[in-house]
């Protein structure tokens, strides 16, 4: 990070007039409660994406990255996704431009150079962490106060222009008002967020299943099982829906759309069911209602597969762990583990010693931080 402007100055012959920087996230129960007016508890998370910007006279991007050896690419702001290449980066960030002109924004031309610590494909929603630096980063060199459901709302499409899947706003809010030491608590319903913290002394573990996802098929498949239960049931989102409800219409529905429906239900209600145990401090009872959850993900709404089975089931067997789940959309990804600080390093050293086999690199892994939103660093 302190070397940012320095390396902005490099390239483009000047300081940067803004550096925002915003990390990446862990969802800690509620998957796939965030597309379903749901509830979700997640954090944001140590590894963060830097953005150091400044407006250009003409209506082009700038488009740099410490992690490519390459000049600037440009992009002209005119019709910003037509010029997009497919697979790009650049796309998350000129989908962030093209939503803003569709909502009446003049986007200025803009030069860039981010910087990100946030692994890529790991399952901590890097691409948020970019998407939310930048636009954070963005909107204050246009001199706009967007709210953060706004944000993630801006996010969410570009997300979806530049990738293919339909996702939620989970990733995009958690980077954004995420808070040191506490969990956030988000209501999709009304997009209202709150905090509540950890006990002191317990932090997450999160360990890559080596399964990579590609949520543009089963993810965008799940959403529609969802809706499916939902219109089974007369009602707009699965939050109106009740347990009685969802069993009173089970024979009107597809079996797969009620294990989605039983599937989000239930995290709602783990969600609800962790945050009084937080009132309480009640670490271990978060810790089974995540054990809980990934049961749920396995049978239920099933987006787990054996790599992330293994994973939980290896830790549902070590008393240094209260729980674990897979993370995020599933079908491969990361498994998070509620552990004791103290015993976070070697807990992760053991688990990676007996899952990876002798000739094979461990899959990423890492003891997760909690830290703050995205913010203007300069
Ligand atoms: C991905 C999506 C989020 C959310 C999770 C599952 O991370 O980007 O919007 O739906 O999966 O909870």
């Amino acid at each position: 990070m302190s070397h940012l402007p320095a390396s902005f100055e490099a390239i483009y012959q000047r300081p940067p007039t803004v550096v925002a920087s915003a990390p990446g996230r862990i969802e800690v129960l509620g998957n796939h409660t965030d597309y379903n007016a749901g509830l979700t508890l997640s954090c944001a998370v140590g590894f963060r994406c830097d953005a150091a910007m400044a407006p250009l006279d003409e209506p082009v991007a700038l488009l740099a990255s410490t992690a490519f050896d390459t000049p600037p690419e440009r992009f002209p702001l005119t019709a910003p996704l037509a010029f997009a290449p497919r697979g790009h980066w650049a796309n998350y960030l000129l989908g962030l431009a093209t939503a803003l002109q569709e909502r009446g924004h003049t986007v200025p031309g803009f030069a860039l150079l981010v910087d990100s610590a946030v692994p890529r494909s790991a399952g901590v929603s890097s691409s948020a962490a970019l998407e939310m630096a930048v636009l954070t980063g963005l909107v204050s060199m246009m001199q706009l106060d967007l709210p953060p459901i706004e944000l993630a709302r801006i996010g969410q499409w570009a997300e979806s222009r530049a990738v293919g899947a339909q996702t939620g706003m989970l990733d995009q809010l958690s980077s954004l008002c995420g808070q040191r030491d506490h969990l956030l608590l988000t209501d999709f319903a009304s997009g209202a967020t709150d905090t509540a913290p950890l006990p002191p002394g317990w932090v997450f573990v999160a360990v890559d299943s080596g399964v990579k996802h590609d949520l543009t098929v089963e993810y965008n498949d799940r959403r529609r099982s969802c809706e499916a239960a939902a219109e089974a049931m007369g009602v707009a989102t699965l939050r109106e829906a009740s347990l009685e409800q969802l069993d009173k219409h089970r024979p009107a529905m597809p079996a797969e759309a009620y294990g989605c429906a039983k599937h989000i239900l239930g995290e709602n209600q783990r969600v609800r069911d962790a945050i009084d145990a937080l009132g309480r401090g009640d670490v271990e009872r978060v810790g089974r209602l995540m054990f809980e959850s990934h049961d749920s993900s396995r049978h239920h709404f099933r987006n787990s597969c054996p790599e992330l089975d293994r994973i939980v089931e290896y830790a549902a067997q070590d008393a240094r762990c209260v729980g674990a789940r897979l993370s995020g959309g599933g079908f491969g990804g990361i498994t998070i583990h509620l552990v004791r600080g103290t015993d976070a390093e070697r807990y992760r050293g053991d688990l990676l010693s007996h899952l990876t086999p002798a000739d094979s690199p461990p899959p990423w892994s890492a003891v997760c931080a909690i830290d703050d939103g995205a913010k203007l660093v300069t």
